[in-house]
């Protein structure tokens, strides 16, 4: 059986209070959106639709990121959820299969839910993926006979009956292409909101004699979001589950409640990660590392044996060979750093390659930014960087070389070799004593 996905995202959001489209705000550094077609593509779709309106550029450039091959269709005006599942008719005319209508701002459903809505769908027409709320507040609700479903009530239209009821509609809807569509042509929009809803297919599909049931859920999956509120508890959700399957892994954490992952963090066993280091999109730390506390790492790689931090940042670029040491306030940005460098204390380390074993002094600066162009700095194996050295880039320090503490390197040094390059040292014997006698007299005469 070949499915299709429709994921609706073209409501603005406006509980959001936002310029940017709903589905594109972030949990775990991934859009709604992306997080939504994630979970759909558990069904290994034939094709993927996005409904996209307000927006429609970014939430395109974001979708096609995602997945090269998926549609976009546009619903100018957004007139309801059953109005923007209508959108995708025409991109799946003579489409012979199963619709699963997914919404952008429903970001957690499981792949085994998808499933067990797909195996719903061999007994039953329509399949409304519903949960037991523990507070319902402005959900549709499910109206059943047992397995059957009979309706959805939205809550503006309920009756206070209605409104009692607390199991809830998800969203998610699964039924036959050809059967969604013509129960769409159908829906209308006599109701509290004037739209057309997607909810009104059960009662249609009743209507005709059609068999509607209900699959449920945990509510923890079916966190619709529609406010900024919503949106900081669902991150919350996604961080504690993240945490969870980093410990079940074994990663060990002291304080898992104070590591904050991104959706896409990867982490090797038996590394350690201290409490409150903070990871941005695309890390990969191999096993047995130590990333010690209030360290952030974006876009990089943590070898073997490799210690970060306390206070380091690992930008995009960084590549951390076997058992490099990156130690405090240390900033490394598109840099390849070979087994055993160290660069242990307050320095920048940008554009640049540190061979095997050579170690950077503290304070050491790659000047690496002329104001227009970006320049590379090249660091042989076994070199020693004095501490304080601004490498003026483009530089290359060659294997086994030197720099002396405090020196401004603007040329080349071949292997082998110490650079000396800072002011002349110079003693004038006897004349700190002399000036203090100066000063501490004056000051008395003063009072
Ligand atoms: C909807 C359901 C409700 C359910 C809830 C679950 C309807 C009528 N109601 O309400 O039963 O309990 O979701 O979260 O379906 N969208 C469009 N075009 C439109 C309108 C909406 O693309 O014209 C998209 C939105 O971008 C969003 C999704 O559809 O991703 C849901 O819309 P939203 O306005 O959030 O519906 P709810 O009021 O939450
Ligand atoms: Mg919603």
């Amino acid at each position: 059986m070949s499915t299709a996905l429709v994921i609706l995202a073209a409501g603005k959001g406006t509980r959001m209070k936002s310029d940017l489209p709903k589905v594109l705000h972030e949990i775990a550094h991934a859009p709604l959106l992306i997080h939504a077609m994630k979970s759909g593509m558990a069904l290994a779709p034939e094709k993927v639709i996005v409904v996209a309106g307000h927006g429609a550029d970014l939430v395109t450039q974001a979708a096609q990121e995602y997945a090269p091959d998926a549609e976009i269709v546009l619903q100018e005006e957004q007139l309801g959820t059953g109005h923007a599942v209508l959108q995708a008719a025409p991109a799946l005319e003579g489409f012979e299969g199963d619709v699963i209508v997914l919404y952008g701002d429903t970001p957690f459903i499981s792949h085994d839910t998808l499933e067990r809505m797909a195996a719903a769908r061999a007994k039953h027409d329509v399949v409304v993926l519903g949960f037991e709320a523990a507070d319902p507040a402005r959900y549709g609700r499910l109206v059943v006979e047992g397995e059957r479903l009979d309706r959805i009530v939205e809550f503006k239209d309920a009756s206070a009956a209605e409104r009692a009821i607390t199991l809830c509609n998800s969203g998610l809807v699964a039924a036959d292409a050809k059967t969604l569509f013509a129960l769409l042509e159908e829906v209308g929009n006599e109701n509290a909101s004037g739209e057309y809803y997607l909810t009104d297919i059960p009662g249609i599909a009743n209507a005709k004699g059609l068999s509607c049931t209900v699959v449920t859920c945990d509510e923890s999956e079916t966190l619709g979001i529609n406010s900024r509120a919503e949106l900081a508890q669902a991150e919350a959700a996604f961080q504690a589950r993240m945490r969870a399957e980093m410990l079940d892994l074994g990663v060990t954490m002291q304080a898992p409640e104070t590591v904050i992952f991104a959706h896409d963090t990867i982490v090797g066993r038996d590394t350690v990660i201290e409490p409150h280091v903070v990871f941005g999109p695309e890390v990969t730390v191999e096993s047995g590392a130590q990333i010690r506390a209030f360290s952030h790492l974006e876009g990089c790689h943590v070898s073997r044996g490799a210690v970060v931090g306390p206070y380091a940042r690992l930008r995009p670029g960084a590549e951390l060979a076997e058992d490099v040491r990156i130690g405090n306030f240390v900033e490394v940005k598109n840099a390849v750093l070979d087994a055993g460098a160290k660069v242990n204390h307050l320095s920048y380390i940008g554009d640049a390659h540190v061979g095997e074993a050579t170690n950077i002094g503290a304070g050491t600066i790659t000047c690496n930014y002329d104001g227009v162009f970006k320049h590379h700095t090249e660091i042989g194996a076994r070199a020693f960087i004095g501490s304080n050295t601004m490498l003026v880039a483009p530089v290359s320090i060659g294997d086994e070389a030197m720099t002396a503490s405090g020196s401004v390197i603007t040329r080349d040094v071949p292997a082998g070799d110490l650079a000396l390059a800072r002011g002349k040292q110079e003693n004038k014997a006897g004349l700190a004593k002399k000036l203090f006698e100066k000063l501490k007299a004056q000051k008395a005469k003063r009072g």
